[in-house]
This record gives C-alpha cells, sequence and structure tokens, in this order.
C-alpha cells in the first residue's frame, strides 16, 4: 500500500472523532485581546445565503449578567492604566487677554465603578448597556502659559455621577459576519470638582468655576466618541474574523450567519450554517439543513443546538475526498485473530479458494457506497453503513487477483451525554448482512463469512466503546470553560445546555 493510502486509512478514523474538532476552538485562541465575554459568543461566525442553520448559539440572560459582571471587573483592572488626553484651553482676565493652560498627565488613582446593567434590547436587535454613578479621582499637572510667563504645578481632580447609557444594534453582514453598530449614546457627568497645587496656583481660585464648567463639558463630550469608537473597534475585530476554518486537511466549517441575531427580552439567539466541506472538491451535498428549534434553558448561559445535517455534511465531505475508503490486508487484522487475510485461512469459508489460490496473501479494498448519514432521534443516533469489499489474492510479484465483491450493510445505533466534563459515548450494531454480488471464484454460500465478519465488527466495536466510555475532554479555551454542561438529544439535533466559566486574565 503506498503512502498516500495509509494517509486515507488514518482519516476515516478521524473523520468521526468528535476531539478531531478541537482543532476548531483551538484557532479561536488568536482572538483573545477581544473586549469582553458576550464576544465568546460571536466567536462562531462567517459567508452565508439564508439558510436554515444548522448550529444555533443562545446567550441567556444568565449568561449575559454573568458576562457582564466578569467584564466589568476586567474593565475596572484595566481603568487604572488609562491614559487621559490632554485638555488644553484659555481663560479669560479681563483686559488682559487670557491665559493658556494645559491639563496633562492625567492618571487615575481611585475609581469607583459600578456593575454595568446590559440587557437584551428587543427595540434594536441588541443591547442597551448603561453605568450609573461612576465617580473617578485623578491627579495630573498642569501647565499655564501668559505671554512669555510659563507657570506650573499639579492638581486633583475628582469626577462625579458620570452616567452612560449606550444602545447597540447587532446585524449580519451579506457575507454573513455578525455586525455591531452604536445606535445610541448618552453621556452625562454630574460635577467635577478640582484642586490645584504648586506655582501661583492661588491664581486660579477666582477661576475654579470656569475650570469646573469647561472641564465637565470636554469630559462629557468625549464619552460617547470614545464609546462609539469602541464599537467600531469591535465591528472591525468582528468582519476580520475568518468566515471558515479548516478543521484538519481535508475538512472545512463555515460558520457564517444563516440570518440576523434574533433578541427577545431573554436571549440572543445566533443562527451559523454550521456546514462543513471538503477542502479538494468543496461539493454541496445533496440534502438540505432542516429547521430546528431549540427548547429554552434559562437556567444555563448558553445553548448551542447542533444538527445532524451538520454532522452529515461532514460525512458527505469526507466520502465526496475519498476518506471512507481503505485497503485492508493482513498486517492489520490482529495478531490474536484465528482468521488470517489470506487464501487457505479462507477454506472454512470458500472451500474452493485455496485450492484455486495455494498460500496466497490477501488484501480486501473496503469502500463506502454513498456518504453513511446521520438521524438524530430523541436518546439515540442511528447510521446505517453500506459498503462494498472487494478481495483480493496477491502474488509474489504483487499482482492482484480479483476473487470476489460483497456488498455489507451494517446499521448501527449509538448515544452520546456529557459527564463530568467529558463527552461520552456507545454504540452498538443493530443489522449486520452480507451478500456476494459478483464471484471470479464460483459462487460460495456467505452464511459463516457473513457470521465471521459479524464477530469482527462486534469485537472491533467493544473496543470502540471502551475508548468512547473515557469520553473526551470538553474543548477549553485559554479564556473560557464549560462548566455543567449536559447534552440531550432530539429529533434532528442535540442540543447543549452550559454554564461558562471565563478567566479574566486575558490581556
Ligand atoms: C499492509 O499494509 C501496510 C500499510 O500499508 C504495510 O505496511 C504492510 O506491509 C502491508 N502488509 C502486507 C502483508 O502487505
Ligand atoms: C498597569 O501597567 C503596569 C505597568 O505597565 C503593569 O505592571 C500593570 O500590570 C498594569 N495593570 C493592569 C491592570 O493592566
Ligand atoms: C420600543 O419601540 C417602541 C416603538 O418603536 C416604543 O413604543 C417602546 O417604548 C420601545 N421600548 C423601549 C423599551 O424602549
Ligand atoms: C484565517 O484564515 C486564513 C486563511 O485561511 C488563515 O491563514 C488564518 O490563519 C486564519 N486565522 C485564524 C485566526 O484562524
Ligand atoms: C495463513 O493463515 C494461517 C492461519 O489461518 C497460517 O497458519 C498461515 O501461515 C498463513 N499463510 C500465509 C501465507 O500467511
Ligand atoms: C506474476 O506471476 C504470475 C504467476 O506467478 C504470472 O502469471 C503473472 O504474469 C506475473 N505478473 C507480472 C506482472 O509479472
Ligand atoms: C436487517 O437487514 C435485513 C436486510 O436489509 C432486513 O431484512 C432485516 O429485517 C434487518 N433486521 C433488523 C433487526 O433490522
Amino acid at each position: 500500500m503506498n503512502k498516500r493510502e495509509t494517509v486515507k486509512t488514518e482519516s476515516v478514523s478521524n473523520c468521526f472523532q468528535l476531539g478531531k474538532y478541537k482543532s476548531c476552538t483551538d484557532s479561536f485562541r488568536g482572538r483573545r485581546k477581544m473586549l469582553p465575554p458576550v464576544i465568546v459568543v460571536f466567536v462562531l461566525i462567517s459567508l452565508a445565503r439564508g439558510e436554515n442553520p444548522a448550529i444555533q448559539v443562545t446567550l441567556t440572560d444568565k449568561g449575559l449578567q454573568y458576562g457582564t459582571h466578569v467584564g466589568a471587573g476586567w474593565i475596572q483592572d484595566k481603568l487604572e492604566n488609562i491614559t487621559f488626553p490632554d485638555i488644553s484651553g484659555e481663560f479669560p482676565i479681563g483686559i488682559f487677554g487670557s491665559v493658556g493652560y494645559t491639563l496633562t498627565d492625567m492618571t487615575i488613582t481611585k475609581c469607583d465603578f459600578p456593575e454595568p446593567s446590559v440587557e437584551f434590547y428587543q427595540n434594536s436587535t441588541g443591547f442597551k448597556t448603561s453605568i450609573s454613578g461612576l465617580s473617578v479621582a485623578l491627579t495630573g499637572s498642569w501647565r499655564t502659559h501668559y505671554g512669555a510667563i510659563h507657570d506650573g504645578g499639579s492638581f486633583n481632580m475628582a469626577i462625579f455621577s458620570v452616567d452612560v447609557t449606550s444602545v447597540v444594534e447587532l446585524g449580519k453582514n451579506p457575507d454573513g459576519h455578525l455586525s455591531v453598530t452604536s445606535v445610541s449614546c448618552n453621556a452625562q457627568v454630574g460635577d467635577v470638582d478640582i484642586q490645584f497645587y504648586g506655582g501661583v496656583s492661588w491664581i486660579f481660585k477666582p477661576f475654579v468655576h470656569h475650570f469646573k464648567d469647561r472641564i465637565r463639558g470636554k469630559i462629557q463630550d468625549k464619552i460617547c466618541p470614545n464609546v462609539e469608537e469602541s464599537i467600531v473597534n469591535l465591528e472591525d475585530h468582528l468582519q476580520a474574523m475568518n468566515v471558515s476554518f479548516d478543521v484538519d486537511p481535508y475538512l472545512t466549517l463555515d460558520l457564517p450567519l444563516t440570518d440576523i441575531p434574533v433578541v427577545d427580552d431573554s436571549s440572543l439567539n445566533l443562527g451559523l450554517k454550521g456546514e462543513f466541506y471538503s477542502i479538494q472538491t468543496h461539493a454541496e451535498p445533496p440534502f438540505k439543513a432542516q429547521s430546528f428549534s431549540m427548547p429554552a434553558q434559562p437556567g444555563y448561559m448558553l445553548s448551542l443546538g447542533l444538527s445532524e445535517f451538520s454532522l452529515n455534511s461532514a460525512s458527505y465531505a469526507c466520502f465526496s475526498s475519498g476518506l471512507f475508503e481503505a485497503l485492508i490486508n493482513d498486517s492489520m487484522v490482529p495478531p490474536s485473530s484465528p482468521v488470517r487475510l489470506n487464501t487457505s485461512s479462507m477454506g472454512p469459508y470458500i472451500p474452493q479458494l485455496p485450492k484455486m489460490f495455494p498460500g496466497l496473501l490477501m488484501t480486501l479494498q473496503v469502500y463506502a457506497n454513498e456518504a453513511p448519514l446521520l438521524s438524530f432521534q430523541a436518546g439515540a443516533i442511528k447510521t446505517g453503513f453500506p459498503t462494498t469489499v472487494k478481495a483480493f489474492a496477491m502474488q509474489s510479484n504483487g499482482t492482484h487477483i480479483p476473487l470476489f465483491k460483497l456488498s455489507v450493510d451494517s446499521e448501527f445505533s449509538g448515544k452520546v451525554w456529557i459527564d463530568g466534563g467529558r463527552l461520552k459515548g456507545s454504540m452498538a450494531l443493530n443489522n449486520f448482512t452480507l451478500t456476494l454480488d459478483v464471484s471470479e471464484v464460483g459462487t460460495f454460500k456467505t452464511d459463516a463469512l457473513e457470521r465471521i465478519a459479524k464477530m469482527g465488527v462486534t469485537l472491533a466495536i467493544q473496543k470502540l466503546n471502551r475508548k468512547l466510555s473515557d469520553g473526551v475532554v470538553l474543548p477549553r479555551m485559554k479564556q473560557a470553560q464549560l462548566v455543567n454542561t449536559v447534552l440531550e438529544m432530539d429529533k434532528g439535533f442535540i442540543a447543549i445546555f452550559s454554564d461558562v466559566e471565563l478567566f479574566t486574565d486575558f490581556n
């Protein structure tokens, strides 16, 4: 068997190992710089055409409130290091003209940052964020110049009762990216108090009132442009996000929004395309995503619905890349097996074979006739795997002699669940039939062959079940981890409900 075929055989087994898809989440790791946690949801985005979403993500109010809480802590930490732009202007000194001033090097010494309130805002298909009663104490330096006379010193400033309300709208760009735009912003600064020190600071005394109002106005005018700028930054981030992710060398996953986000007063729901394609063929499967509606679970922060279409598109992509093909030879048969892949060992099943071709090793070419499709039912997954097996005898000079062709149909059922943070599963063989299609060695009865092949498949499933019962650890990102996760199998889709733990040491 040549090298390429070896690679193929490996990826057949990889194709349905869920752990494989971890690379998707791994590739999100580069995006840590993003603003707060609502973004964790936004992280799944890309290209669309208005079809039914195969993946749905719902952020509940519980998730929003948790995200807000963590985000507020994060912002409060960041505030320490915020740098303020200088404020400069002039104040009149009667008939003597005016004195130019600059307030510079402003740093926050104390900050009373009340927890913002963030709510789903149906009116704008977005969020309404308000913060009220923010107070900040600052220190800085002042400089004045009046002609050639320069002076300077330090100051303390307190800004009281800042209220900010911002409404953002979520949408979908033509290419399926999530978009966020500012709808409205309102900022009020209640009061400002300033004390000047050093230099001839007494000169300011009569003007403190003037300063206060000017500075209050300047700060107030700066807040909304800053809020809007950070919304534009967030929007730039969202637009820069990849629209599809390569899962492995064979599969790519498209995750564009299929429609505009749905916001009601208790949740945000995003519908994502969730379709896998073969990187090589990018062929569209001959079936479509069916709509499904996620049960509301407000007790969990997030819900994720995965329709059977998503996994079936992966199956179709594997199939159309030729991944459901394998060459099996004697070296791959477990050493413990009493039956070997050689013509003499086949004697009990095909009596004429060892007589016609004595002492030759055999190979089996196994391939799926069509993409095996999964059907999700309440509590179970069912799948059928119609395959063709071609048997060859190998002569010592490498010539393959075709022997016979079999149709092998297997039906499986399985279950998946989440237990202790691991995704686990089990599988069972429901039905197995083996029929002879073509024979170059004369006809033979397939009952005994069917029994032994079924036994082989059953043993393979037992081995697989040992792995599945260990499960795979749920994907974990550097800044977020799923906790209290449950999985529910429904008709047509799997729903995962989870809380999230966010780690605020993102930098
Ligand atoms: C069976 O295939 C494997 C992988 O291609 C190869 O390394 C091995 O030599 C083959 N064994 C026989 C007996 O042909
Ligand atoms: C603030 O900046 C200092 C120095 O650059 C750094 O050591 C500190 O960790 C920063 N604090 C935060 C909360 O980012
Ligand atoms: C939403 O919009 C409607 C009509 O545009 C308005 O009557 C209602 O007060 C708005 N609701 C909120 C919470 O702003
Ligand atoms: C986005 O896609 C491009 C091209 O496919 C790739 O080079 C890049 O690494 C991807 N970026 C991320 C963050 O996945
Ligand atoms: C064929 O398999 C039998 C066991 O069934 C073994 O004894 C024999 O050595 C094998 N022959 C070859 C050519 O590998
Ligand atoms: C391989 O050997 C068989 C007989 O052992 C012979 O009939 C056949 O022509 C040979 N094939 C090649 C390609 O040499
Ligand atoms: C197994 O498949 C055969 C042929 O498709 C069918 O006749 C039989 O009823 C099936 N048995 C079960 C238990 O599904």
